[in-house]
């Protein structure tokens, strides 16, 4: 089943040139999607597109084959129940005058989903290994790996089919970032991701399908393992040739 379709859309900010154009992507449940691309490329304002947070310029962003539309407040519920997202910075996107505890029940009260809060929190942050007391406490007595656990509790509180996911873990560590992976891909036998990320390594471990951007286009999209072995268009084989050491999934 098609979660969610992007067909023939196009985008410009506020008029300036067009950083996105004539895209056509469907994302199916069940297998996580890599969208890679040098910077500028346009991977962000793609999410945005997803998220609904931009407006196409033109073309459609369909959900369970329904258009996307933000002022239609009853299917934005069922959306925001079924895509949560998770963003690159763990400093910025937590606010730091709450508690961990609210930070991450927000979800469940603002969707109004009828549920014991206390018992889905705790099980959210035993999903990410962070400690019960971590409820109490805030933010910034965090580290920033723990924080990223912590907007990824976040996202999965409410038990949503996809998680966005934009460069989760670039601004980490490379032992925090592995185990962050490693969260991720024990996730994904619950949810699907689509993952945004210069790190070709970290597509490679847990996405089975990727997209290449280039300039707001897609040059290249297919099977993970087929296209980072054969990668068929230049764009492609000098992204990863850019890349540092690259394991290929088995
Ligand atoms: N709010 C904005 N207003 C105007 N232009 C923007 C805005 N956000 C992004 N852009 C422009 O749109 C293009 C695509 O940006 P985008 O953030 O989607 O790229 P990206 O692939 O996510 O890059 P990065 O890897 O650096 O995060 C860039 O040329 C950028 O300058
Ligand atoms: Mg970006």
């Amino acid at each position: 089943m098609t979660l969610l379709d992007v067909s023939g859309v196009s985008f410009a900010y506020g008029g300036s040139k067009t950083v996105l154009q004539g895209m056509d992507l469907s994302f199916h449940a069940g297998s996580n999607l890599g969208i890679v691309g040098e910077s500028g490329s346009g991977k962000t304002t793609l999410l945005k597109l997803l998220l609904g947070l931009e407006r196409a310029s033109a073309g459609t962003v369909f959900f369970r084959g329904q258009t996307l539309d933000t002022r239609d407040r009853g299917f934005m519920r069922g959306f925001r129940r079924s895509v949560q997202a998770v963003f690159q910075d763990p400093y910025s996107s937590l606010d730091p005058r709450q508690r961990v505890f609210d930070i991450i029940a927000e979800p469940l009260r603002s969707l109004k989903i009828e549920t014991d809060i206390a018992e889905a929190v705790a099980g959210a942050l035993r999903d990410v290994d962070l400690p019960a007391d971590a409820a109490r406490r805030y933010p910034h007595e965090f580290s920033g790996g723990q924080r990223q656990r912590i907007a990824i509790a976040r996202a999965i509180v409410a038990r949503p089919e996809i998680i966005i996911a934009d460069e989760v873990v670039s601004a980490l560590d490379l032992s925090t970032r592995t185990r962050i992976i490693d969260l991720m891909r024990t996730l994904s036998s619950r949810m699907t991701f689509i993952v945004v990320s210069h790190d070709i390594a970290l597509v490679a471990l847990l996405c089975e399908q990727m997209v290449v951007l280039e300039k707001g286009r897609i040059v290249e999209q297919g099977v993970t393992r087929d296209l980072l072995s054969r990668p068929a268009h230049p764009y492609t084989q000098r992204l990863l040739a850019s890349m540092p050491r690259m394991p290929v999934p088995g």
